[in-house]
């Protein structure tokens, strides 16, 4: 098992990965329009951590950096319907959270959450209280009614994996 954090550079294992990713979250999330999956996920300015077993994606979380802002829009989460529920979902938000943090310097995550995703999100220590000051986020982030707004602070120190 390994996890790996990467966007679209062009090498072939990695557009496989993300193309197997996209038709997770394209099964896991029948709301989200194809095209937009499909955009996002291979769009340059967003990043993907995976999950790989035996070569093959299980479940990963997109999401959009904003350097200068400190702080990460998470697009999509999803883990293949037959392994849900066994922990990979909380070890990919931790390798997400250790890597925004050391690789890209955010401080905090936003993200819309689906109404039957929120009992995860509060989990993984997402609140529906907004504590980041609007003017790092607004403007930033697109307004959208199918969801939540939750967010998450990174701890600066805690280590998120082993
Ligand atoms: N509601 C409430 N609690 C949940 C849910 C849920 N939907 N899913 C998992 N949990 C709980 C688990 O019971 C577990 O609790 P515990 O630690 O007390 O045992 C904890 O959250 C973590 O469970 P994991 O096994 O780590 O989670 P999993 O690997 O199943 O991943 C995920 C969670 C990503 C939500 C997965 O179930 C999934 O893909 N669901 C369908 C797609 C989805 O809803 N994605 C989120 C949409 S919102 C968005 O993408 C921005």
């Amino acid at each position: 098992l390994k996890f790996v954090c990467l966007s679209n550079d062009g090498i072939d294992q990695h557009m496989i990965w993300l193309v197997g990713l996209k038709n997770i979250f394209a099964r896991q999330l029948p709301n989200m329009p194809k095209e937009y999956i499909v955009r996002l996920v291979m769009d340059r300015s967003h990043k993907s951590v995976m999950v790989i077993r035996r070569n093959h994606v299980v479940g990963g979380i997109t999401y959009r950096p904003y350097i200068s802002q400190r702080f990460g829009e998470i697009a999509f989460c999803a883990i293949t319907a037959d392994e849900q529920v066994k922990g990979y979902g909380t070890r990919l938000m931790n390798h997400l959270k250790q890597h925004a943090r050391d690789e890209d310097g955010l401080t905090h995550f936003l993200t819309y959450a689906d109404n039957n995703a929120v009992g995860y999100f509060i989990k993984q220590g997402f609140t529906k209280e907004i504590h980041l000051e609007k003017d790092r986020w607004h403007g930033y982030i697109k307004d959208y009614d199918g969801g939540i707004l939750m967010e998450c602070r990174i701890d600066p120190k805690l280590p998120y994996t082993d």
